[in-house]
This record gives C-alpha cells, structure tokens and sequence, in this order.
C-alpha cells in the first residue's frame, strides 16, 4: 500500500508495518514515483533509513465504523489530543531497540471476574513487545488453557505444563518452554492439571512464592514475563501476584465493571504487605470500549474517576477481531496487522514501556 499523504511523506506498509517517510521535496520530482525499500517486520528498528521512521498510528487501513467507537469526534481529537479517557493523551514514544535483554519485568494480568480481556490482553500485550524487539514469556496460569488455545497449542495433548514447573523440584524451565509463531515470544503452557496445583500447593513451604521461585532462572533471557491469571482471587492468583513486579487489570467497560474491583485492589495491598512489597498496580486496562453508547463512555468516565492516572490512556475498543483471533489461535498484530485493534495494542505496549522507564 503506498498513499500519498501530502507532497511530503507518504505511507508505506509491507508486510504489516508501516514506515512514514519523510523526504524534502524537490522540485519536478513526485515523491510516490520514487521507490524505497522498507525493512522486514522482525527487524525494522534497525534497518531503518535515515528520515524514516515508524509510526503506529499510520499503519492500519482505518475500519471507519470500528475507528468510531474508539473516538466519537476523532477531528476534536486529534485538535485537542484528547483520549477516549477524557485526558490529554500522551505521546508515548515508539521504543528503541535493546542491545541486552534482561532481567526480566514480570506483570501479572488480573481480575478476578472472568470474561473481561485477561487472557487477550495478554497475547496482545505481548506480541505487541514482541515486535518492538523485547523478549517476552507469556505464563499460562488459568486451568481453563485460553491463554495456551489463543496461541495455537493444544492443552489436552501436553505432558509437561506449568504445572509441574511448580511442582517438581529439579525440572528445567526449557523442557516446558514452547516457542510460539510470534518471534521473540515463547510461552509456558498450562491445562486443567494446574487446578491439582491450587490445592497440592496448600501444604507447601512459602507456598505463596512457588511461581516466584519457579520463574526466577528465567528472568535473565526476557525483558516482559505476562502472567494470564485465572479469574479468582485464589492460591494461584496470589502465586502470581507474589511473583510480579506490576498488576494490570483489565476492566470491561460495563455497567458491573467496577464491581468487586475494590475487594481486588484489597488483595493487592494485602500481598504487597505481606509478601511483595515491590509489588505496584500498574494501571487499569479499559477493554470492549464503544464510545458510540452513552454507557460505555459512562462507565469509562467512572472507572477515570475513581483511579485517575492508574488508568491506561490507551483503551481498547470492542471488535468482534478478537474473538476471531481466538479460533485462529494467534495474536491479532499478526491475524489482523492492520486493524485498529492490532494498532490499540502496540500503543499499549508503548504506553507500558514508557511508563516503565518513566519509573
Ligand atoms: N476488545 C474486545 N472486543 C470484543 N471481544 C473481546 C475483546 N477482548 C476480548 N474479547 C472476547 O471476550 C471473551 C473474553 O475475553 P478473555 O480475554 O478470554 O477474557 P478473560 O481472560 O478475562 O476471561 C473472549 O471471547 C474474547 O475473544
Ligand atoms: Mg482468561
């Protein structure tokens, strides 16, 4: 796809990235009749040319209907650099590359409802990092194995899960690893053996910290581990909870959403003092957004109100892309590179690295 944007720069997306291009004008000579080569997907930080640069917010072919329930007036917006929540939004810059990877930041995906983006975020979050080069472990810690079908692998046929990471002393994390088809991203596969784990681990020593201890050789390879939490607030969610640097919890933008919220900041504060004093909620994730009912945007503006700047500025809106990525069993940036989707999260993960570095 090459558009022409203005007589200055132009869009040009291979593959699924797209590179603006900026070039002084010269006289007599169009800028579209040029051609220029642009790097592949896995390396394009480093290969960019002088001038160029990449931008995000260029790469997708605008889904006019779905772009709407993300920004109701998207010319005032884009005035007035105001988000979906209500805030001026951010720039968050478009990461470097890493020379080194390591030790690892590990954040941990939680609510206890179900149904409300964990398990997507998780893919997305992560394959979004992925791209921009980090390393990135994705735990599946939910009996149920949604993380591990979203990414393509059969949790029925497998032997070896997290589950006995936890449970067998002397088992190397490498003989549990799968590397998945994102490059970059591998994971630790779970299935419904794992709910033997929540009670086996009951009579254990440090009980709480089993995941911690069981993740801890591994921190070294990976710049982001993602713990998929299941949906309770139970042994293992507290296992993961233990073992993480930062929470984030994705909230559906629902009349509900905010129910139970505050016996789950509870249980945060409680492992904080008890067993992770490290331990910080990194923001709230507002999911399934459509700003074209009033009650989204109401629920937003409480969720807002209520957290302030715990909130994410990026918010993800409601497509039906997502479900579809599940029975495709891959993450949207590679399903659908250039949905709008695809695009809320990469700004995700821009907006989870600046934060970290602005730490
Ligand atoms: N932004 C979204 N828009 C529409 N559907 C979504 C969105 N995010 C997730 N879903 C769908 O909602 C269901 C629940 O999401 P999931 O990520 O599995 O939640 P959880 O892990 O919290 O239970 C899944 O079918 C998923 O495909
Ligand atoms: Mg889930």
């Amino acid at each position: 796809m090459t558009v022409q944007a203005d007589g200055h720069s132009r869009l040009e997306a291979v593959g699924s990235v797209a590179v603006r291009t900026f070039e002084a004008r010269r006289p007599g000579v169009h800028p579209s009749t040029e051609t220029q080569s642009v790097p592949a997907m896995a390396n394009y930080e480093d290969d960019l040319q002088d001038g160029q640069f990449y931008d995000p917010d260029a790469e997708y072919e605008p889904d006019p209907e779905y772009a709407a329930t993300l920004a109701p007036d998207a010319a005032r917006q884009r005035r007035e650099r105001v988000g979906p929540t209500g805030r001026p939004l951010p720039y968050f810059p478009i990461p470097g590359p890493l020379t080194e990877h390591g030790p690892a930041k590990i954040v941990a995906m939680c609510n206890q409802k179900g149904g409300v983006g964990k398990t997507t975020s998780t893919i997305n979050l992560g394959a979004a990092l992925a791209e921009y080069g980090r390393r990135v472990l994705l735990v599946d810690f939910d009996p149920q194995g949604a993380l591990s079908v979203g990414l393509g692998v059969n949790p029925m046929e497998l032997d070896i899960t997290v589950y006995n990471l936890l449970m067998e002393r002397g088992l190397a994390a490498d003989e549990v690893l799968l590397k998945t088809a994102v490059p970059g991203m591998d994971l630790l596969p779970s299935n419904i053996d794992l709910s033997a784990a929540e009670v086996q681990l009951v009579s254990e020593v440090a009980r709480e910290s089993t995941l911690q201890r069981a993740l801890k050789p591994l921190m070294a390879d990976y710049d982001y581990i993602v713990i998929d939490c299941q949906p309770s607030l139970g042994l293992l969610t507290v296992n993961a909870l233990t073992a993480a640097h930062t929470v984030i919890v994705p909230l559906e933008c629902e009349f509900f959403a905010l129910r139970g919220v505050a016996l789950l900041t509870e249980t945060i504060e409680k492992v904080r003092e008890r067993l992770n004093p490290e331990l910080e909620l990194d923001g709230i994730l507002a999911t399934m957004y459509d700003s074209r009912t009033v009650h989204s945007r109401e629920v937003l503006a409480r969720v807002v109100e209520a957290f302030d700047d715990n909130v994410f500025h990026t918010v993800i809106g409601r497509t039906v892309r997502f479900p579809e990525t599940t029975v495709a069993g891959e993450p949207i940036t590679t399903y659908a590179s250039n949905s709008v989707g695809a695009a809320a999260y990469r700004q995700l993960a821009r907006e989870v690295l600046a934060r970290c570095h602005a730490e």
